[in-house]
């Protein structure tokens, strides 16, 4: 399987830490090569160098989602450096805003949580599409949440009125990931989004409940990892499917 896994390569955005940096492990763990992809050049490359110790094939790319113009740049790179991507996991999120409420959000604001948390997984899978269309079992992941769905504790409707950028866009999210994976149902691309759980990727986190970062990453994993015939539009927690 490690033999196998060698000739994949997948690109995980926002992984200098928390969930990211875990998927990363994880898919070089399993024998993929890895594009460790950051905004921050110095945290991107203290994250790869972390894996490098423990022996995991990974390779640093500066990426800000949120830019037109540095994704762009990465993918002219990655053109350049390998001739197909099999896995694109869109792992960046911002702005968890429990502090704001729908009616008087600030709406600057939101947009700037859509171009990251939706605008950006739309626009890395469009500059992608070209190299991810030369892999024979290409996977798109949308790190998604239950608070951008139907159910769960935390979802759109428990949140009241609260949580209106992070939510919204995460729902938006899912329902890109519908339009994804009927977009590409002809190339045998599977488009899933993934909802990690709390999981405990901030100090002080763990005590409120949060799950450990290695089990909420497995779950994107399996999503990067599906067989050819697994699911594609779906939403799932734990490789079981979510309602949304
Ligand atoms: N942790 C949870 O409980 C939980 C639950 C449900 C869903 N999620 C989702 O899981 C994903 C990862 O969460 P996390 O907890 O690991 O968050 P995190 O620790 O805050 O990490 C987010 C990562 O995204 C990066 N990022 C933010 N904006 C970016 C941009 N414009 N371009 C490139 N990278 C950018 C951050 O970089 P910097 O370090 O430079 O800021 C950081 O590396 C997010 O999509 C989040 O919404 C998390």
């Amino acid at each position: 399987m490690v033999e196998e896994n060698s000739k994949k390569i997948a690109l995980v955005t926002g992984a200098n830490r928390g969930l990211g940096l875990e998927v990363c492990r994880q898919l070089a763990q399993q024998g993929i090569t890895v594009i460790l992809t950051a905004r921050d050049r110095q945290k991107g490359e203290q994250a790869t160098q972390q894996l490098h110790q423990e022996g995991l094939e990974v390779i640093f790319y500066p990426l800000d989602v949120a830019d037109d113009e540095s994704v762009a740049q990465l993918v002219r790179e990655l053109e350049d450096d390998f001739d197909h991507l099999d896995i694109l996991i869109n792992n960046a999120g911002i702005n968890f805003d429990f502090q704001q409420q729908t009616l008087a959000a600030d709406l600057k604001e939101v947009e700037q949580t859509f171009n990251t948390n939706l605008f950006g997984a739309w626009r890395m899978t469009q500059a992608c599409l070209a190299l991810l269309k030369k892999s024979q079992h290409g996977r798109i992941v949308n790190v998604s949440s239950g608070t951008g769905s139907f159910e769960g504790p935390r979802g759109l409707q428990e949140q009241g009125g609260g949580l209106p950028a992070y939510g919204i866009s995460k729902a938006a999210l899912n329902a890109l990931t519908v339009k994804l994976s009927r977009s590409l149902q002809e190339t045998g691309i599977l488009v899933n989004a993934v909802c990690p759980n709390f999981t405990a990727t901030y100090p002080g986190t763990a005590e409120m409940g949060a799950r450990p970062v290695p089990e909420g990453a497995a779950g994107i994993v399996w999503a990067a990892m599906l067989p050819d015939d697994g699911p594609t539009g779906g939403f799932f927690r734990d490789s079981q499917q979510l309602p949304w």
